[in-house]
């Protein structure tokens, strides 16, 4: 018999290994961190990109003051590093548009505040109980920590996308798509499936508790829409025909003056280019389409005579396993995330063609659900029935309701830490800095 592999699950590892895995985690997390605040000088670093982004700076110093609130102070009961600068590093104290106003740490002691955080941080670790406490059962503040760096960085990415000083990014391209062609759609039967999770150790309170979801039969794009199909809803004057947008969606597109995507500039013979990172590329037509709001992801699908999936909807072309009857952790299965299955990490720092990873298709064939783009759901961030907080408040609580929508699967910029099969990340309809796309749906009735 062939045992399934599974990924690395926290609550399987002994304590030595646990410790282990998180200190790696931990280290590796750092490094990019480091290289995206070692990618500009000091002006860049200390400077605001754009009113919708910190300073780079204060991205990093903040990443250090979680780290110690958490883990130097509450698991270690240590004294504080610099209880002092705690306000200052609040993201609820300090909007980011006023956060450049702030007397932030320079570069230079940013970078000795976060090390001197992180080896205090080690020591703990070495000795810290792990069992007996829900907060560092399997880990989880450790795992919550890591997440939350590595959810800054991603929000790094986005000030470098924005930046226009400084030297441009460069990384290798992306795998390019296979050779055989694939469906449009897919269809995903009607039938109930287990939404969020209960037993993943890492996972946060708003992917909390695994429930069932009855869900209609409906269809679901292969892959996520691109630059390609886009281009077509632009030449059919989509921008310009309020019948594909919401009330909501058309204000914004006047208030705003959308006529494409963020970052995309035209050439006289009619050619796409868009600035990815300082650089000028052309527009690959076989790329999911980036940095499109919910509103224009909305408008799209209204044109191709379509929708948007909802949140359940999505989960459930990714998770359920229809031979099975189980949820798995990832679209592909329980194993963690590789580079031969979903483009994440910053690795590559754009969306990979269409098709290009079908080692991480679902169980129903829907492929590139994970990494690549984040893709927009037609849901608004809800608690799931029986939600708790846990740890605090602030981290999902405050942003349940009617403004913000969720979106799911990660993108080239999302860490596997942070990202799995039940993971829910949130924005306002109106944000194009972040590295989204989406894929549309229709009711198979
Ligand atoms: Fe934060």
């Amino acid at each position: 018999m062939i045992r399934p592999t599974t990924g690395i699950d926290p609550h399987q590892l002994t304590d030595d290994t646990l410790r282990e895995h998180i200190a790696s985690e931990l280290i590796r997390t750092r490094l990019r961190s480091v290289a995206l605040t070692d990618a500009v000088d000091e002006p860049d670093l200390v400077s605001q990109h754009s009113p919708l982004m910190s300073p780079l700076v204060w991205d990093y110093a903040h990443i250090a003051n979680q780290e110690e609130i958490w883990l130097v102070r509450d698991v270690g009961g240590r004294e504080a590093v610099r209880s002092d600068i705690d306000d200052m590093y609040d993201a609820f104290k300090n909007p980011r548009a006023d956060r450049p106003a702030l007397p932030l740490l320079s570069a230079s002691q940013t970078r000795g505040y976060v090390g001197e955080v992180r080896e205090k941080v080690l020591e703990v670790l070495g000795t810290a109980e792990l069992n007996g406490r829900r907060l560092t059962e399997s880990g989880f503040v450790f795992g919550m920590v890591i997440q939350h760096e590595q959810q800054h960085d991603e929000t790094m990415l986005a000030t470098h996308q924005l930046r226009r000083s400084g030297p441009p990014l460069q990384a290798p391209a992306p795998r390019p798509a296979i050779a055989t062609p694939l469906p449009a759609e897919v269809l995903i039967p009607a039938g109930p499936f287990t939404m969020g999770t209960s037993t993943e150790a890492w996972a946060l309170d708003n992917e909390r508790p695994a429930h069932t979801v009855q869900v209609e039969a409906f269809y679901l794009d292969t892959v996520p829409v691109t630059n390609g199909d886009y281009a077509a809803f632009i030449d059919d004057g989509g921008y310009d025909d309020q019948r594909w947008w919401t009330a909501s969606g058309w204000q914004h597109r006047n208030r705003a003056k959308l006529s494409a995507p963020l970052f995309w500039s035209r050439d006289a013979d009619g050619s796409w280019w868009r600035r990815s990172f300082g650089n000028l590329i052309p527009v690959r037509n076989d790329e999911p389409v980036l940095h499109v709001c919910l509103f224009e992801a909305q408008a799209y699908a209204a044109w191709a005579g379509r929708r948007l999936p909802t949140e359940a909807e999505w989960e459930k072309a990714a998770r359920w396993d229809p031979a099975s009857r189980r949820s798995r952790r990832y679209p592909w299965g329980d194993e963690d995330p590789t580079p031969e299955r979903a483009n994440l990490g910053q690795q590559h720092l754009r969306p990979a063609p269409a098709g290009s990873y079908p080692a991480g298709a679902s169980a129903y064939g829907v492929h590139q659900l994970i990494g690549d783009v984040w893709e927009w759901t037609s849901s608004a961030f809800q608690p799931y029935a029986g939600f708790e907080v846990f740890p605090y408040d602030e981290y999902s609580k405050v942003f349940f309701g009617e403004s913000y929508y969720v979106l799911r699967g990660g993108s080239f910029g999302t860490d596997r830490a942070a990202c799995r099969g039940t993971f829910r990340n949130w924005d306002f309809p109106i944000r194009r800095q972040i590295f989204a796309g989406f894929r549309t749906a229709r009711d198979a009735s």
